[in-house]
């Protein structure tokens, strides 16, 4: 079933994230014919684009970064007339009008009120100012059918991100506000409740008793790709810690939901972050581990390194690494270490939760199968690979009890063989139907600034000695191995 009719109002029409991300997801929809019946799509910019010139950007754009690149043809003509653009100072309060002026003429030409949806694309530094002058517009008091969404990163602290939701709460409702992880929206991450709680036979070895550790990576191989300017404030903590890679692992520690409602799954994610425990700030250098890139080598090509780059300062303490050692304080994970790592400049592009096993308690086979006697794993790989893989052991065949482990594998492409939507597709859909589950609510927002607060803060205060200490192409800083070594485990790096 499609959407109802709706006016999506992007804010930040002319930037890199509408070009690169909203766009293409929108005209993928459009194909697949999950767009509304009636839709208008209005980017909205300084830059004085005609609407002509403004369709032919997005195009570009489709056409570098879609999933589906060749499928142009007849239908860019027809969606292409849904688009236009709307050429505004955000900074300036009586431009607004034009906003309301559109969706009116929309009604009229539609016979019926339709969802109005406002995307802040923007810079996080604008996301206040516009909200509030939108705030102002009668359009927002609806709040049924108006919705604003927001981009990451929401906040730059627990503080900020607390003042945002004040500011947000004054002028729309909870159920209004769609705050974006896009991570939430990828299909293999959706997939970590169908994994868990569609299936009897995962569930009750889903604990303590039988998983010895979990791992988390959300692995880079791209460095700033000219966004210097945002990370250098920002930092791999702030960047993938604090939203994506503490969602992953609520998806993989939160208890089973009662129903796919949407406030039922938040709190139960919710309730994750509130059980992890707090890290003093004066022991944050034994659960986590910050990195920066230098320069060299990487495939071949020479790269600058991170002080070198655009937008960066030169003797810049921002981490472009994180490692973090989490535990859960709860029935369920007392005791679990949760390792967690991210960073730019890495060897390779990959994102993966691994759920380590209990050694089997007793082994009654021969002793000189025993070396290479291996603990259960299963292996969940979001991206770029998409499939799940569980490590076993099993007789090698022949006449003696040789034993190997060997793996069990669900793959996307061989079970499917079609391309899943992209992210941004499936929580656009969202925003459109309304449903916000796969949305961060107010509440998980700050419990995960709350969660992260004493690292930024010892690091904050602590100046880096050894910084750059990794190498592009490398896996991070020999420190990040020291921290997991230390509980005699170590990070699980594809070959
Ligand atoms: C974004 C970060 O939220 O996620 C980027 O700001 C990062 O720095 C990106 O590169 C990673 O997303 P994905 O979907 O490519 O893993």
């Amino acid at each position: 079933k499609r959407p109802p009719a709706s006016v999506l109002f992007i804010f930040g029409g002319s930037g890199d994230l509408n070009y690169r991300k909203l766009s293409p997801a929108l005209y993928n929809l459009f194909l697949d014919d999950w767009m509304p019946e009636q839709f208008a799509i209005v980017g909205i910019g300084r830059s004085p684009y005609t609407n002509e010139a403004y369709s032919e950007h997005l195009l570009d754009g489709i056409k570098k970064f879609s999933r589906r690149k060749g499928e142009q043809n007849g239908h860019w003509t027809d969606f292409s007339q849904h688009v236009s653009f709307l050429q505004m100072d955000a900074e300036n309060v009586d431009s607004y009008e034009a906003i309301a002026d559109i969706v009116k003429g929309r009604e009229q030409e539609w016979g019926k009120h339709p969802n109005v949806i406002f995307y802040l694309a923007v810079a996080p530094q604008l996301v206040p100012a516009i909200a509030t002058k939108l705030g102002k517009l009668n359009l927002c008091s609806d709040t049924h059918s108006t919705r604003i969404v927001i981009e990451k990163p929401f906040g730059h602290d627990l503080q900020s991100a607390h003042e945002l939701n004040a500011l947000l709460g004054r002028m729309f409702s909870e159920e209004q506000i769609f705050r974006i992880d896009h991570y939430l929206g990828k299909e293999t991450v959706q997939n970590l409740l169908a994994l868990r709680f569609a299936n009897a036979l995962f569930e009750p070895v889903w604990n303590r008793n039988f998983i010895e550790y979990i791992q988390i990576t959300a692995a880079e191989s791209v460095g700033l790709e000219g966004r210097g300017g945002y990370y250098e404030r920002s930092g791999a903590l702030r960047d993938m810690v604090q939203n994506h890679i503490l969602q992953l692992l609520c998806m993989v520690a939160m208890e089973a939901p009662v129903s796919f409602d949407a406030n039922e799954i938040r709190n139960k994610k919710v309730d994750v972050l509130n059980a992890i425990r707090p890290i003093s700030r004066d022991k944050v250098h034994d659960y986590a581990v910050r990195g920066q890139y230098a320069g060299g080598w990487k495939k071949g090509e020479r790269v600058l390194g991170y002080r070198e780059e655009k937008g960066v300062t030169p003797g810049s303490n921002t981490e472009t690494y994180a490692a973090v050692k989490f535990y859960i304080d709860n029935w369920r994970w007392q005791g679990v270490p949760i390792y967690v790592r991210t960073g730019k400049f890495l060897n390779q592009k990959t994102t993966q939760i691994n759920l380590q096993f209990r050694q089997a308690p007793h082994y009654a086979f021969p002793s000189e199968s025993a070396e290479t006697w291996r603990p259960n794993r299963m292996t969940i790989s979001i991206q770029p690979e998409m499939d799940i893989r569980i490590r076993f052991q099993a007789k090698r065949p022949g006449q003696t009890m040789t034993l190997d482990p060997v793996e069990m594998v669900f793959n996307y492409d061989t079970a499917y063989g079609e391309h899943a939507p992209e992210a941004y597709e499936t929580l656009l859909l969202d925003v459109m139907e309304g449903d916000a589950t796969l949305f961060m609510r107010a509440d998980q927002v700050e419990a995960a600034w709350k969660v992260i607060m004493p690292i930024l803060e010892a690091w904050e205060n602590r100046v880096p000695q050894d910084f750059p200490n990794y190498a592009p192409d490398s896996w991070g800083p020999n420190d990040a191995d020291a921290l997991i070594a230390q509980d005699g485990h170590s990070w699980i790096n594809l070959s």
